[in-house]
């Protein structure tokens, strides 16, 4: 009982994120909805069980619709307030943490989760930065930025660079690891 209620106390105080204008609050709820998306059916694809594999597909389907009423949601911002917009989505990337901060041991969770290939900066990058905010959002095409939003809008487009430079590299790593763990 009193390890459950420890385990409960952990869940509960495990944080989320505050973004400080609406903003940046749809662009935050944009992407971390799709995280948990491809987080969750990742996890489904590493069970053993048909159930937990059908539950955790479900699960991802619903977090699916929640990415797509924000992706939306940042669609029509971008057409009424383009420049805020695009200052709130680059300080959303720039400061993009899963939901669950605060919960005790969060860096070596977030680290086996990488490891297990569940979620990590190659899907980061391949399966949300660039889909979303480069595709759908097409920040590199927006048109009439001020200067401050011309600034962002730089800043992001490099970040998002790096961090694909980043995943590659990890995943070449985690490939390396286990080419030598594998029995010759
Ligand atoms: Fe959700």
């Amino acid at each position: 009982v009193a390890l459950e209620r420890a385990r409960m106390a952990q869940v509960e105080c495990g944080e989320v994120p505050e973004p400080g204008t609406p903003h940046d609050g749809f662009a935050y709820v944009a992407l971390q909805e799709l995280a948990t998306r491809i987080a969750h059916h990742n996890t489904g694809k590493l069970l053993e069980d048909k159930a937990g594999y059908e539950v955790m597909k479900k699960v991802a389907s619903d977090e699916n619709r929640h990415h797509l009423f924000y992706r939306d949601l940042v669609s029509a911002a971008l057409e009424v307030d383009p420049s805020g917009m695009v200052c709130a989505i680059e300080r959303q990337v720039r400061t993009f943490e899963m939901p669950g901060t605060g919960i005790l041991d969060y860096e070596a969770h977030a680290k086996a989760i990488a490891s297990a290939g569940i979620y990590d900066f190659a899907a980061h990058h391949d399966q949300i930065l660039v889909p979303v905010v480069l595709r759908t959002w097409g920040v590199e095409k927006l048109e009439g930025l001020d200067a401050e939003g011309e600034a962002a809008r730089a800043a992001l487009v490099k970040r998002i660079e790096r961090i694909g430079k980043a995943g590659r590299r990890m995943a070449a790593r985690r490939e390396e690891r286990q080419a030598e763990l594998a029995p010759a």
